[in-house]
């Protein structure tokens, strides 16, 4: 065991740091370059019969559990904006309790990756009666998600022991990224966004080594945290999901009470809850939630009209609002921004590098992934097995 585990004491820190390699094995051969003819694109084998009927489904629904959800919630605003199809969630068991309406014109992607999951598997059999088209998007070659769908991509990520999924997730989220590429490929107005994504995609393996040199920052963080009851993060856009995924990270492994909060709902609940001993990550890495505009202003010392950068960012404000009630926050900000994002009253700022929007989810849950395995150890609990759950739920 020690042997597979190389120079690491755990499973799920060796599949954190692999992450540079499983998200280059999960785009190789299937991200072109471009130049001379050709375009900068993707190629998804496994879909290539099926775009057309995603691209003219009535809607998209996404169907997952646990991590597998948050990751489809990760990509979930890419695929709208390329394809234009209205992307609807599920978790996986609430659409079974509810047995919620699915029609022939309906694309269900099945998201998970064990591809064994029972309640994602019933979730299967359900959409497939109803006539859905149903597509796979699994770890697993040969599992029964795999081959009950129609059609699908397998994520390659390799071999994922780790209870608490860590490369899986990142790997999903390139995935479905490369799934949006593929299905705005018939759009003229979206192919320079669609070349820049698929640069993003080429260099996001070096971009996260960068973000795993993080690792001793957050070492050090998770020790002043050790001690907490509960931890919350709130993240926005893209970074929804990254929230909901770092709390579940903290709550699987670190068995400590963490929420993620979609920062929009701040004001109507969650606000109620922060003090000066709670302590709170916020999201606020750039994308269209965090945007510097030109405004005018006045300078003091001439008097003369003129224009500065002053930063006019939905994220900035829910900080001001936080710090205002003297909240205990951590900012993740992209490299470079931490003046600009909290001028003064945060105890720690984390930055990460800048990547297209669509792909900052990617990094952003780096630091969270090594926050919570480190917790993890300094707590005393079991990192790869933790109490009460399993790697692949196969009863309901
Ligand atoms: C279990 C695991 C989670 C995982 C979820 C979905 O609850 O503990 O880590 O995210 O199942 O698993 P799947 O294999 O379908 O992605």
């Amino acid at each position: 065991e020690q042997i597979k585990k190389g120079n690491y004491e755990h499973y799920m820190e060796k599949e954190i740091f692999e992450q540079p390699e499983s998200l280059t094995t999960t785009m190789r051969g299937r991200l072109i370059r471009g130049g001379e003819s050709k375009l900068k694109s993707v190629v998804l084998g496994g879909l290539k019969d099926h775009l057309r009927t995603m691209r003219r489904s009535r809607r998209i629904i996404f169907i997952g559990c646990g991590t597998s959800y948050n990751a489809a919630l990760a990509a979930r605003p890419i695929i709208e904006e390329l394809s234009g199809v209205p992307v609807t969630m599920e978790l996986a068991s609430d659409l079974l309790d509810r047995q919620g309406p699915i029609y022939r014109e309906d694309t269900a992607v099945f998201v998970s990756q064990s591809g064994e999951t029972a309640d994602t598997l019933q979730a299967l059999e359900y959409a497939n009666s109803h006539g859905a088209l149903c597509v796979g998007i699994t770890n697993t070659v040969g599992s029964a998600i795999a081959r009950g769908t129609h059609c699908g991509v397998h994520i390659n990520a390799g071999c994922e022991i780790g209870v608490a999924s860590t490369k899986a997730y990142t790997s999903q989220i390139a995935v479905m990224t490369m799934l949006a590429l593929a299905l705005g490929d018939d759009s003229m107005s979206s192919r320079n966004r669609r070349e820049e994504i698929v640069d993003g995609l080429f260099d996001l393996p070096n971009k996260v080594k960068e973000v795993l040199k993080l690792d001793k920052d957050m070492k050090e963080l998770a020790k002043l945290l050790t001690e907490e009851q509960s931890l919350l993060i709130f993240g926005r856009g893209y970074n929804y999901a990254t929230a909901l995924e770092g709390a579940l990270k903290v709550k699987e492994v670190a068995l400590m009470h963490s929420e993620g909060i979609l920062a929009g709902e701040m004001k109507h609940g969650p606000l109620a809850l922060v003090d000066e001993t709670l302590p709170i990550i916020v999201i606020a890495t750039r994308d269209a939630t965090f945007r510097q505009a030109l405004r005018p202003c006045f300078l003091l010392l001439t008097y003369s009209r003129s224009y500065a950068l002053i930063p006019d960012s939905k994220q900035q404000s829910v900080i001001q609002q936080l710090r205002a009630r003297k909240g205990r926050l951590i900012v993740i900000c992209t490299k470079g921004d931490a003046e600009a994002v909290c001028p003064y009253g945060v105890s720690r700022v984390i930055e990460v590098p800048r990547v297209e929007d669509c792909l900052q989810p990617v990094i952003n849950i780096v630091p969270l992934q090594l926050l919570a395995y480190h917790l993890t150890v300094l707590r005393g609990y079991n990192v790869d097995q933790p109490r009460n759950l399993a790697k692949s739920v196969t009863t309901q």
